[in-house]
């Protein structure tokens, strides 16, 4: 049976397409919808009540265009608004677990260093993952409150001083403990990942949530018999507010000069 429906994806701006990206990279032939809540982003610095109704009106758009899966491709929905699956008629997925799984098997210290959003980081979803699977695990987090704008605006190369100092301030607490294994707990942070690889140093492994996502989504869509066979309608990307930045980084993360950013009101869903 071939599923052709597309597959839901959402963040609160462009970080999400870092999922997108890992998600084409292992299943190229599903069509994908996603929503970047350019018009509310940052999420990460808002209160756990506002992010579940966001998040809610979020996971109602995707449903209202006919999706057959919906990925909180948000690492600050994921840690704090994960319950809102229980309202969905359809599979919800989050990045949070697959990517503490990962962090837990590429460790060889057991060491590991969490970044994310101040709500990620709050909600202490990385480090109850990780210990549920290695309780002897060293957890060892910050939040990067700074990372999100800089990502939304651009400022993201190693060249760029604000985003190598803002980088430093976050990253040294935690490399001087000892990490071997960093999980970027936020999905805009892989755009950043030369600047924190410049900090990290190469003995540090870098996990990448979209990248452990995507595997697993593959797998569960294979056992669920919910892939699509072949590719029948043009990815679309929505967003609550135009934004330059957004098409620019879609474009650029994606490898494809025709991707035009569609705008919707998500107060009215
Ligand atoms: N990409 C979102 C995350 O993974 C950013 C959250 C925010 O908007 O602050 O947490």
């Amino acid at each position: 049976m071939s599923d052709k429906r597309p597959i839901g994806v959402f963040d609160s701006g462009l970080g999400g397409l870092t999922v997108v990206k890992e998600l084409k990279k292992v299943l190229p032939q599903e069509t994908i919808v996603y929503f970047g809540d350019t018009g509310r982003v940052p999420y990460g610095n808002k209160s756990r009540e506002i992010i579940r109704r966001y998040a809610l009106q979020d996971e109602r758009l995707l449903l209202s265009n006919g999706v057959k899966l919906i990925i909180a491709a948000c690492g600050t929905v994921s840690s704090v608004a994960k319950d809102t699956e229980s309202e969905l008629p359809v599979p919800f997925v989050e990045v949070v677990s697959h990517a503490a799984l990962a962090a837990t098997k590429a460790t060889k210290n057991k060491k590991i260093g969490v970044i994310g959003t101040a709500a990620t980081i709050k909600s202490r979803a990385h480090r109850n993952y990780i210990l549920s699977h290695m309780p002897d695990a060293e957890v060892y987090e910050n939040s990067c409150p700074l990372f999100v704008p800089l990502v939304e605006e651009g400022i993201t190369s190693v060249g760029d001083t604000m985003a190598v100092e803002a980088a430093k301030r976050y990253l040294e607490p935690i490399i001087k403990e000892g990490i071997d294994t960093l999980i970027l707990g936020c999905t805009h942070y892989p755009v950043l990942s030369e600047v924190i690889r410049k900090i990290c140093g190469d003995g540090v492994t870098l996990i990448n949530m979209g990248e452990a996502t995507a595997a697993y989504v593959k797998e569960f869509m294979t056992e669920n018999d919910m892939l699509s066979q072949e590719r029948t309608a043009p990815d679309r990307y929505l967003v609550s507010d135009k934004s330059e930045s957004f098409s620019e980084m879609a474009r650029t993360l994606l490898g494809s000069d025709d991707i035009e950013a569609e705008t919707v009101d998500i107060e009215k869903i």
